[in-house]
């Protein structure tokens, strides 16, 4: 028999390599190299994307595995119903839609789609485990047989967490195992549709001489579950661990094998969560669900709710901002902070904001906006912890910046204050983005009578004053 070989994988983004290295050539990690062992049999099959082949696979994977044959690809029989809806509607829209029937009566439908895998992650202690088991009871009172994989938890205590979310189906099993071997071989006793695996980082195949969690198992059965659900049609959620880094601890890895990525984001001392898909195969990765953590599990938070603003008077450096994520319109209140600081090493810290763009606002507030900056801390952050990457932010944080420099606020006609969005060019020109009508109406909604943008609209909400500002220095007159 052949010698196991060693390789050699990077943790930042998962490429293998014969020898280890200092850094990794493709990324450029620094003693990012983890060495594994391949087995004989895998090295020759599989290669570096693979991760084995298929005489490598347990039995129940390889007895699924029919002839492949290619095929027309007209002939190839479309899956009965394209979407398993959990009915939980904030995480069906981020897994993605698909029409049913065509011309006039297509049907939208949202959810997850049979065959495909789906990677959870995020901060211990933010809800994943909270989610997939609200979303394996709903899944399980629409009929459909949901294996519920507790590799962390005890039977016992997840009964006890279901009876405190007030899942109780007939239809929804658990088991509560580690070995990959024997969790294949329930899926194929028990003919599942939906498998959750909580969490991936705690599963292990037995003939491996590698620790649970380490980038060996990670690679190997997170391939044969993927494999596995494709297989068999099943729809699979595996739940992974993040980082203090926010990255999922090892498996950039797995990121490449599923089919989409949902990250859980949010402040975990507030109760809002945020679940966003940053990469989905079958569908926009545009799209947030959002919930409020609760004594009875997540619960959605309605379309439209102010959850990211709290009912305080304007205040110095704090300026809501409407930030649009896919279909949704979420007010969010940015806040920023400026103290003295030391002439060329003054600090500037984000928490949910992008500091590339931060710092970019920073020289421009300082070019057109007359300010002097230089040997200012600047701290600016999101309230609630809501990550927010578009630029239709730039004229919010700019404001708030300028505001906390100069001990002013944006006033408006009502207490609540006003609302600003639009983009801020190189030159201090405020650019108009996308969805100005909803942001504008979403705004009103919530009571703030003054909104502060790059154009008006031909027809304003009632009550409202909406104010077009062509620059960031005609904006900063409006801080009072
Ligand atoms: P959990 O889903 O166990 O997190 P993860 O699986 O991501 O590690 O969520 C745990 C947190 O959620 C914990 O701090 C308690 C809180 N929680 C509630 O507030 N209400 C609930 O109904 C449940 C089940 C958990
Ligand atoms: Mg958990």
């Amino acid at each position: 028999m052949a010698k196991p070989s060693k390789r050699f994988v990077c943790r930042q983004c998962g490429s293998v390599h014969a020898k280890w290295l200092g850094r990794c050539p493709d990324c450029g990690q620094w003693d990012g190299l983890e060495e594994f062992t391949v087995s004989a049999s895998s090295s020759s099959g599989g290669g570096a994307s693979g991760g084995g082949g298929h005489a490598s696979l347990s039995a129940e994977v390889s007895a699924l595995l029919g002839p492949s044959t290619a095929l027309p690809i007209c002939q190839v029989v479309s899956p009965e119903a394209p979407r398993l809806s959990t009915h939980i509607s904030e995480l069906d829209r981020v897994l993605g839609e698909s029409s049913l029937g065509a011309g006039e009566e297509a049907q939208k439908v949202h959810g997850m789609v049979p065959g495909s895998t789906i990677l959870v992650g995020g901060d211990p202690g933010i809800g994943k485990s909270t989610l997939m088991l609200q979303a394996a009871e709903q899944l399980a009172r629409q009929g459909h047989r949901v294996l519920y994989v507790s590799s962390e938890e005890s039977a016992q205590q997840t009964r006890l967490r279901a009876q405190r979310l007030g899942a109780g189906s007939e239809n929804l099993l658990v088991l509560a195992e580690t070995q990959l071997d024997r969790i294949g071989e329930q899926i194929r006793k028990a003919n599942p549709a939906v498998v959750v695996i909580d969490s991936i980082q705690m599963i292990f195949k037995s003939d491996l001489p590698a620790a649970p969690g380490s980038i060996a198992q990670l690679r190997a059965c997170g391939t044969e579950l993927v494999l596995l659900a494709k297989t068999a049609g099943i729809a699979m959620f595996l739940v992974g661990h993040v980082t203090k880094q926010g990255q999922l601890a090892g498996p950039r890895l797995l990121e490449h094998m599923v089919d989409t990525v949902l990250y859980f984001e949010g402040d975990r001392y507030h109760s809002h969560r945020i679940v966003r898909a940053v990469k989905n195969r079958f569908g926009a990765t545009l799209e947030i669900g959002l919930f409020e953590m609760t004594e009875s599990g997540l619960r959605q938070a309605p379309q439209g709710a102010g959850v990211f603003i709290q009912e305080l008077q304007p205040a110095n450096g704090s300026v809501v901002c409407p930030v649009v994520q896919g279909s949704r319109c979420v007010l969010v209140e940015i806040q920023a902070l400026t103290a003295t600081g030391f002439l060329g090493a003054a600090k500037r810290k984000t928490s949910g904001l992008d500091g590339n763009r931060l710092a970019m606002l920073i020289a421009v507030l300082e070019k057109h906006g007359g300010l002097r900056l230089a040997d200012q801390d600047i701290f600016a952050s999101s309230v609630g912890g809501m990550k927010i990457g578009e630029p239709g932010a730039d004229l919010a944080i700019a404001l708030a910046i300028a505001g906390a420099h100069l001990n002013r606020r944006l006033l408006g006609p009502t207490a609540k204050g006003a609302a600003v969005f639009g983009e801020i060019g190189l030159g201090g020109e405020v650019r108009r983005v996308d969805r100005l009508e909803q942001r504008i109406k979403e705004s009103a909604r919530l009571g703030f009578s003054r909104i502060i943008c790059p154009q008006a609209l031909p027809s304003r909400p009632p009550g409202c004053e909406v104010i077009p500002v062509p620059t960031l220095a005609k904006a900063m007159e409006l801080l009072s």
